[in-house]
Order: C-alpha cells, then structure tokens, then sequence
C-alpha cells in the first residue's frame, strides 16, 4: 500500500493525464477533500461541472451528484470512484411516484431537490438545493400551489421561512440527517449552553432547533440553518469559540480546517453516510486509470432534467 503522499502526487498525475478535474462532495474522506480540485456542496458543484474547462469530471459524492453533473455537462465524460454510492434520500420517490402525484394536483408547480435521480428531475418543473431552497420557492407565484419532494425535513423547513402554506411535501428523508433527531440536540444544547448551533435542512432535529429559540433556550443570533457550503461560509467569519454541527461528519474536515480557532462538535458523531464514504483513496485512484465507472443518462431524461435544474441554476441564489 501507498502513503498518502504518494497516493496523492499518483493521483494528481493521472488526473493531468485524463485532462480531468476532480470534484469532491464535503462528506467525503478527508484525504479524497484534500486530493480534490474543488470541494463544494451539491449547488456549488454543480455550478462547477456546468463550467470547468476539462474533458473529464471525476465526482467524488454520490450517484445523483455525478448524474447532475452529465445532465449539466453532456459533452463531457463523468466518471463516478465507485457507481453503487447511491443515496437513501433519492431512493425514497420515482419517476412514476412524481407522475401519480401530479395527477393529484393538477396546475401544481414540482419542486424537486436536487437529491433525486435524473429521472426524476425529469418529471418536475424546477430544482433546488438545501442553500436555494426558499428563494427557489419565492421565485414561484404564490397563488400557485407547489409539491415538494422528496425530503419532508426541508420541506417543512421551506414552508416555515416562506410562510407559504399551499406547500405539499413528500414524506422521504436521508436516512443520516433523520437520525440527528429533536432529543440529540435538546441533549447537547443543555450541556453546552453557550455553543452556536448549524443545523442541515435534512436534519429530523431542524424544527426543534427553532423550537430551542421560540422557547427562548437557545438565543436566534446562536442557531443557523444551513446547507453544507452555507456551514462553511459561516465557519469562515465565526468569532464563536465552540459550534455543535448537526449533518453527515465529514463536514467536520472543512469546518476546522477553515477556522481552527472555532471548536466544531458532531451533534450526532455517529451520523455518517456510508454511501459518501464509499469512495476511497483506492477507488479514486482506479476511476482515474481506468476510466471508471462512466456516467450516462439518456438524452431524452438528460433534456427534461436539465430544463428544471437550469431553470434553479437561472434563479441566481
Ligand atoms: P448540501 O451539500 O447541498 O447541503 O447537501 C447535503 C446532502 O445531504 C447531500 O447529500
Ligand atoms: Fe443521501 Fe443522506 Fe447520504 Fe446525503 S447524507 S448522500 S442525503 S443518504
């Protein structure tokens, strides 16, 4: 076996080589974080494979992440370290599940989360992240009525923060962020009273985290409700000296290295996707030698879906 150093310089010859840029989701391992070219969340990396200038994109995240990327980008090849990183979110709806659903609400606007297969996002009206979710919805005429799916904890985060109540949501949730539940972070706040809370969207414990303020437990200056990228802008300024972080544990690895004044905690330190870390040094290392494994989405899927993420890409949050 390699050191990492080694690993590293092997990987980033073999990138030169392939004319491939190498994108890592902030759930990833630390080593692939740091190998990456850029490291993001779901938005930021999809912005970036609609613009990079190489042939090749290697996605370093899950399955959706990498189809989003060949939906974004259909000339270029997308190369995915490991193509069973699925992801239980996205497994909770299907295509025809959003058809059936429509058929209920005629006239509804569908807001789907890019956590979906392309297949999906093929059958909706516009995309959104867990950063753009709000301003995805407020771009929407509020006479209409909107079906969102399939994460039912932003949703009904989105439904809070936009006062909109003609909102229906989808009961799916990730599996990781829906263990990060109410009593968790009751628990920690009660013995760290003077942290700062960042809470994902996704989490089972983002109702009570506005609940701990409404309650006035928790000040609404300590608690931020985040996507991951968000997290990390707010890590950047935080003068705070600890921060309990409820989402997936890899976030850890970017939080401290951008501020290691702050002292950022796991709410949950057993929160953590298996499929991200599915992605090792070693598969990372063999996708870049042999060109594995290749994404494709068919090109009639691929125009639908990309019709409703660049609609949110438009939107410009
Ligand atoms: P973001 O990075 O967009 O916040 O997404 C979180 C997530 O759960 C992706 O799987
Ligand atoms: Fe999917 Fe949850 Fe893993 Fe994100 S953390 S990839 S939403 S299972």
């Amino acid at each position: 076996t390699m050191d990492t150093a080694t690993w590293a310089s092997e990987v980033r010859r073999l990138a030169r080589e392939r004319d491939a840029v190498i994108l890592a989701h902030n759930y990833q391992r630390p080593e692939i974080q740091d190998v990456a070219d850029h490291t993001g969340d779901s938005l930021g990396l999809s912005r970036l494979a609609a613009t990079v200038e190489a042939g090749t994109i290697v996605f370093c995240g899950v399955h959706f992440m990498a189809e989003t990327a060949k939906i974004l980008a259909p000339e270029k090849t997308v190369l995915i370290p490991d193509a069973n990183a699925g992801c239980s979110l996205a497994d909770t709806i299907t295509a025809q599940d959003v058809r059936e659903w429509r058929d209920q609400h005629p006239g509804a606007v569908v807001v789907a989360y890019v956590n979906t297969t392309a297949a999906v996002k093929a059958e909706t009206d516009i995309c959104c992240t867990s950063s753009n979710a709000a301003d995805v919805v407020r771009s929407i005429p509020e006479d209409r009525e909107i079906l969102f799916l399939p994460d039912q904890f932003l949703g009904a985060h989105v439904r809070r923060v936009t006062g909109r109540d003609n909102i229906h949501v989808w009961m799916g949730e990730c599996h990781v962020h829906a263990g990060i539940d109410g009593q968790e972070l009751r628990e920690r706040v009660a013995a760290e009273p003077e942290a700062e809370l960042y809470v994902h969207p996704e989490c089972g414990c983002s109702t009570s985290a506005l609940y701990l303020v409404g309650a006035g437990t928790v000040p609404e200056e300590r608690v931020n409700v985040l996507s991951t990228g968000g997290m990390l802008s707010a890590a950047e300024r935080s003068t705070a000296d600890k921060v309990l972080v409820a989402t997936e544990t890899g976030m850890l690895h970017q939080l401290r290295s951008a501020n290691p004044a702050t002292e950022f905690e796991a709410v949950n330190p057993r929160a953590e996707c298996h499929y991200m870390k599915m992605i090792t040094a070693e598969k990372l290392l063999a996708s870049l030698r042999d060109g594995t494994t290749e994404i494709t989405v068919d090109t009639g899927t691929a125009a639908s879906a990309r019709r409703s993420v660049e609609r949110m890409v438009e939107i410009g949050t």
